[in-house]
């Protein structure tokens, strides 16, 4: 359900509509489980006239049933596994490497590899199952310009891999600001029809969110949209059993709102949302270090890799 059928609900008119999208609203989900005072504040209009518009939302959204656990257990079966490129790495996340119908988040300081790993994962969802893939293409949604073809192409070479074919399959999109990303976001739902997609980046998940929400006041606003912008993620992870990875700076100067440098951006809101987080670092000799912070069923751990001229390597 797109932008149209929003327009299509009493008392939304284009002025209406637009503001919605802009902030987020981009399905009748997102409306009708959203409040009265939330709706009234981002579009400009009274509660009671908001309040209508969340009951009509929730009149023709498509609420979702319930699974049993047979179902459930069905699907967790199904989960598919990215080799990292790392032994030791695999290892970190249970011995094939990062899971499908999840989202795995990378944070850590610049240079910590976060750009450098998702390049990799680019390339291995591409290799066959038992080479540690699953043949699926990419969707790639690059926040910063530091998407570069040319690293991709030399790390496919370095597996011998046919490095045109290799990049015919990695579909990559500019987000020019926060609501841009999160309507591309919205867009892959459709577009990954088109392909067997089994990968979602966003590369940077925070650094438009961090550059456009200022201060205090603005942090609530910027939060409900990152929770919005995560769970169109986390619905694409399950509906393509595919994999979502989003990375997160975080910087070693002390931010005004944030007392503690370590603490990623998105606090909360992308930590709860995440299904596993990683923070890297650098260490000794241009080696790197991922700590695995946050899994449902994985111990906490420390792995050791290196970004080589080839990838990501032991
Ligand atoms: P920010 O996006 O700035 O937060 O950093 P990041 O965590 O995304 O860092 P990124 O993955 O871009 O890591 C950059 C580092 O990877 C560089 O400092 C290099 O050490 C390494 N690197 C990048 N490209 C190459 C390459 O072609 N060869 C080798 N050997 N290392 C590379
Ligand atoms: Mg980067």
């Amino acid at each position: 359900m797109g932008k149209d059928k929003i327009n299509e609900l009493p008392g939304v008119g284009p002025a209406i509509a637009e503001k919605l999208t802009d902030s987020g609203y981009i399905d009748m989900m997102s409306i009708a489980v959203s409040s009265p005072k939330e709706l009234s504040d981002v579009a400009d209009i009274g509660e009671t006239t908001a309040a209508k518009i969340i009951q009509a939302a929730r009149r023709s959204a498509d609420v979702g049933s319930f699974e049993t656990g047979v179902a459930l257990l069905e699907r967790r079966s199904k989960v598919g596994y990215v080799t990292t490129g790392s032994k030791s790495f695999d290892e970190l996340m249970g011995g094939k490497g990062f899971e499908s119908q999840a989202i795995t988040e990378f944070f850590g300081e610049f240079g910590s590899g976060k750009t450098q790993i998702v390049h990799q994962i680019c390339i291995n969802v591409q290799l066959p199952e038992e080479k540690g893939g699953l043949n699926g293409h990419v969707f790639y949604i690059d926040t910063e310009n530091t998407f570069r073809p040319d690293r991709i192409k030399q790390m496919a070479e370095a597996y011998d891999l046919d490095t045109d074919e290799i990049l015919s399959k990695i579909h990559v999109a500019r987000a020019y600001n926060s609501s841009h990303q999160m309507l591309l976001a919205e867009k892959v739902n459709e577009l990954s029809k088109e392909f067997p997609t089994r990968l979602l980046i966003v590369d940077s998940l925070t650094s438009h969110f961090r550059a456009e929400f200022i201060g205090r006041g603005a942090l609530a606003d910027r939060q409900q949209k990152l929770n919005k912008h995560m769970h169109v993620l986390l619905r694409w992870g399950d509906l393509n059993n595919g994999l979502v990875l989003v990375t997160n700076q975080v910087s070693s100067k002390p931010d005004a709102f944030f007392g503690d440098p370590t603490r990623p951006i998105g606090g909360h809101i992308v930590g709860h949302t995440a299904t596993f987080r990683l923070y890297l670092r650098k260490s000794k000799g241009g080696k790197r270090i991922a700590r695995l912070i946050d899994s449902p069923h994985l111990p906490e751990g420390e792995a050791v890799f290196s970004v080589s001229e080839k990838g990501i390597r032991d």
